[in-house]
């Protein structure tokens, strides 16, 4: 059993958390996460599948130029092709990775792969022996490793060590685990694979049935030095651990498990907001250590007992996880220079021309709404960041609807790759006309499958983001948007949700990808 107490964390993110059903995310948003993923100290970062798409491909390299601190991951099959595309784009890394995988349960085998145990374990040799030819640093997965034939899976996670992979990762790849047989499993590889001393192990464990987070610990108790997580939980189906779960839980419970993550706490609820913001996946108000009623006290009996001591009901500081109240921050009459600093202050590392374009937006947001606080700016520099490459544009909404128009009427005009096309549309309601409209101008077959508003702030000036997904041919994405009219936050969002499809339209389907 490993003693070591540094528990590595592999954010999967941009990759795993990718895979979520409209979860996609461009260029400079996957920049923007992998930047603050760096910050906060996160070990490696698997930055995308190289094989999967040119967009998937460009995302790993250029997130593999910038990134100095943390190692950049690229994810493989079994081939010699899709390791050679993931070497190609972890090439500039500083420190680069490449995490090959193949099933291993009979089930896959069988079904999935429909190849023989025997081909199985020789495409394990030889697909990490050929890795090595790139990096040293070479990651092995048994996909569906939880429900793998205990032999099987030590010939294997042996075979994979003596052909040089120096991280073993267990995936409970359908979340089917329990926390005492996941933890069985490891100690279990611990006791009968002999190389075992020469490989971290990593465990990789899905949320379906809630048990992401508690597999995952169970699995340090036993050995395991890496967990694969993801911000907000993010991943296939029901996601995967999330990481500001696993980084608390260590953090919180260092009494009974003592273990320490190089992950600075303080960060996760920037990076939780970040990703929230970039993928339309508005996190549950309930939701542990990032959800907005994580550290709210309702009942009479709890705020009582907060005022007379914070830990009477509080287990973690808001602090300790970078939740301050959102403050009033700026006005009307406040110059570039100070919004520059908040801007600084709350994390974002912008350009000059970025800076500007906000400065602009901060100062009409200023003229319409009295009060504008942290969460005002977040929203509008995210809103700007998410929309900065989109090549359908709002350039001017107008709504007519009330008791006295009927049916409601929207005149729109979009900018779509460049040139400007206008027309008007009616609808049962003036969210109906809008998105009525964009279909006009932008005709396509994805179909609404939800409009959710949320405010911001408090107040009737409070901004409104908005968060529509659309889907086409199977593939889903949402979009989001904010702003003070909450009728021009429901077109951006519609707009942004369409410009993630067409980036979604050039990725290579799944089924196209199954290894
Ligand atoms: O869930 C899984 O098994 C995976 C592997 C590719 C590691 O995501
Ligand atoms: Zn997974």
């Amino acid at each position: 059993m490993n003693t070591d107490n540094k528990i590595i964390i592999f954010d999967t993110t941009l990759r795993d958390g990718e895979q979520s059903p409209g979860a996609s995310m461009n260029l400079d948003e996957k920049l923007r996460i992998a930047s603050v993923l760096e910050e906060m100290g996160v070990d490696i970062i698997e930055a995308g599948f190289p094989i999967a798409s040119d967009g998937d491909f460009e995302a790993v390299n250029e997130i593999a130029k910038v990134v100095k601190n943390s190692t950049v991951c690229g994810l493989a099959r079994a081939t010699h092709g899709d390791i050679e595309r993931a070497a190609d784009a972890i090439k500039p890394a500083e420190r680069g990775r490449i995490h090959t995988f193949i099933s291993t349960s009979p089930l896959h085998m069988e079904y999935k792969l429909q190849m023989e145990p025997d081909a199985v374990y020789e495409a394990v040799k030889d697909s990490v022996s050929f890795a090595r030819n790139f990096t040293d640093d070479v990651e092995w997965s048994a996909e569906d490793g939880s429900r793998t034939e205990h032999d099987f899976l030590c010939k294997c996670v042996e075979a994979a060590i003596d052909a040089g992979a120096g991280t073993i990762n267990i995936p409970d790849t359908v979340g089917y685990a329990l926390p005492f047989e996941f933890a069985a499993l490891i100690e279990m590889l611990f006791n009968r694979v002999p190389n075992i001393d020469k490989a971290i192990i990593s465990v990789h464990c899905h949320n379906d049935l809630g048990l992401g987070v508690a597999n995952s610990l169970a699995a340090v108790q036993a050995g395991a030095r890496q967990i694969e997580c993801t911000i907000n939980g993010l991943g296939e189906r029901a996601g995967n651990a999330a990481m500001e779960e696993v980084v608390m839980g260590l953090k919180t419970r260092h009494d009974a498990m003592p273990y320490t993550t190089g992950i600075d706490s303080t960060q996760i609820t920037k990076a939780s907001k970040l990703v929230s913001t970039v993928t339309g996946f508005t996190v549950q108000p309930n939701k542990a250590i990032v959800g907005a009623n994580a550290f709210a006290h309702e009942s009479g009996i709890h705020q009582d007992g907060m005022l007379k001591h914070a830990g009477t009901y509080e287990i973690i500081t808001p602090e300790s996880v970078g939740l301050g109240t959102s403050k009033l921050v700026l006005g009307k009459h406040s110059g570039s220079h100070a919004f520059a600093e908040k801007l600084k202050d709350l994390g974002y590392d912008l350009g000059d021309n970025a800076i500007k374009d906000a400065f602009k937006r901060f100062k009409d947001l200023a003229d319409v709404k009295k009060d504008v606080y942290d969460d005002d700016i977040v929203a509008l520099v995210d809103d700007e960041v998410v929309r900065s490459n989109d090549r359908i544009r709002l350039d001017s909404l107008q709504i007519v609807c009330g008791t006295m128009h009927r049916p409601p009427k929207a005149e729109l005009a979009l900018e779509i790759d460049g040139e400007v096309k206008s027309c008007e549309s009616s609808g049962d309601g003036p969210v109906d006309a809008a998105f009525n409209a964009v279909k006009e101008l932008f005709p396509h077959n994805a179909r609404l499958q939800l409009y959710q508003v949320h405010a911001v702030t408090e107040g009737t000036d409070a901004q409104a983001k908005v968060t529509v997904r659309l889907e086409e041919d199977g593939k889903t994405v949402n979009g989001q948007s904010a702003d003070t009219d909450t009728m021009v936050a429901s077109v951006n969002a519609y707009i942004n949700a369409l410009n993630k499809l067409l980036v979604k339209r050039e990725k290579t389907a799944p089924s196209a990808l199954s290894a």
